[in-house]
């Protein structure tokens, strides 16, 4: 599997620094609490810069992020907080000792497994992490979203006080195998000295329909038990690039 989410690592929160993790986190509390009230621990799988975790704590729950990029997780330590811990691990294939009420994948993680088997095992392994009845909630992109949509040629522009980043997004479509490569291409000017530095990463992205989620799901030991637009709770539908689901382990 392509290993991405090197060098972006160091520049992912500025790149993001507009992201309403907090607005995220709420909605990620308010739908544990609406399926699973008592639940207290929590698992979040590719879990990032840890922005979600830490703001999870506050709700109460103890977090244990994974997270495959080494980098990403030496930003997350950098947190100072009992209820938080993060490992580098794969989401394909981890082993804790401890099992938990509830696993998160939250910004397009398991879109970023494009391949079947690493879907299957990312599956079973959640649900041998799960205490019985555990959730598993994550957001994906939304097929019939990305057929109506179509991914197109993006710009974002970003600047903090030392940096200005400029990213540029080309997306290459596959339409027979559910995937868009992304292939972004960062340039960064250090404003004191106007000095340019720049890098290319491509990021294949699987988008998914609901009835292969719910077979992924079926296979895997989970049931389906809810699927809406991420955020906005509305009705997925061919407008809805994310869509969250929540599954239960049988
Ligand atoms: C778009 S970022 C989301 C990060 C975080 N959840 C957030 O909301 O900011 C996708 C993350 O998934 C991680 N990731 C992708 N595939 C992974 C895998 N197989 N195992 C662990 N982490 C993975 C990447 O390293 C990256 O940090």
């Amino acid at each position: 599997m392509n290993q991405n989410f090197n060098a972006y690592s160091q520049y992912y929160d500025l790149l993001y620094k507009d992201k309403d993790y907090n607005a995220e986190s709420e909605y990620i509390k308010n739908t544990i609490r609406q399926y699973k009230a008592q639940a207290k621990t929590l698992l979040e799988l590719g879990a990032g810069t840890g922005k979600h975790a830490e703001i999870l704590t506050e709700f109460g729950f103890s977090v244990t992020g994974i997270e495959r990029s080494a980098d990403m997780v030496s930003i997350a330590k950098k947190i100072n907080n009992e209820n938080l811990e993060f490992h580098v691990a794969d989401i394909t294939h981890f082993k804790l000792e401890n099992k938990f009420d509830v696993a998160t994948s939250l910004f397009h993680v398991i879109s970023y497994l494009t391949e079947n088997t690493a879907l299957i095992n990312t599956f079973k392994n959640v649900h041998n992490h799960l205490n019985e009845k555990g959730l598993f909630i994550f957001d994906v992109w939304y097929s019939p979203a990305v057929y109506h949509q179509t991914p197109e040629k993006r710009t974002k522009k970003l600047k903090s006080d030392s940096l200005e980043i400029t990213r540029y997004a080309t997306p290459e479509i596959h339409t027979n195998k559910n995937l868009v490569d992304v292939n972004y291409k960062i340039e960064i000017e250090e404003l004191s000295t106007h000095k340019i530095t720049e890098f290319e990463e491509k990021h294949p992205m699987r988008h998914f329909s609901t009835p292969e989620i719910e077979l992924l799901a079926i296979s895997t030991g989970f049931k389906l038990l809810h699927s809406e637009a991420f955020l906005t709770k509305e009705k997925p539908s061919i407008h809805t690039w994310g869509v969250c689901y929540v599954l239960e382990k049988i």
